[in-house]
């Protein structure tokens, strides 16, 4: 008997969940403003019935912190820049649900250029 394959996530969400010190002169995601923005993405996904084909990952810095609160969609290097529960609302009802990216919350090109080819 063949065992049903278990499907891949559809998205994984990548949210960085960096917070620097007090006193510390470079931002970072998480401060006292936006340290619930990783559990309202969570609960979104419950609510909406999507957690497991969407998987959300806490990880630390992704390396543009003055853009924070960062989020990074995957598949498709989507980065999301000062994302509030607003923005996460229409991130998870247009792009998540409605397979469009929202391009207005989308980090500017200039601090997020194409990837460098490794390929030799
Ligand atoms: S602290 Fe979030 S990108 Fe650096």
């Amino acid at each position: 008997m063949e065992m049903p394959s278990i499907p891949q996530p559809t998205f994984y969400i990548f949210k960085c969940e960096q917070s620097s010190p007090p006193g510390m002169p470079k931002p970072s995601c998480v401060n006292e403003n936006t340290r619930d923005l990783f559990n309202y993405t969570a609960q979104s996904l419950m609510k909406a019935g999507i957690m497991g084909p969407v998987q959300i990952v806490r990880t630390s810095c992704l390396g543009r912190c003055q853009m924070g609160p960062l989020m990074l969609v995957e598949p498709g290097h989507h980065m999301y820049a000062s994302v509030s529960k607003e923005k996460i609302d229409k991130i998870i009802e247009e792009h998540i649900l409605g397979g469009n990216p929202v391009e207005e919350y989308l980090i500017s090109s200039q601090f997020w250029g194409e990837p460098v080819n490794l390929v030799q």
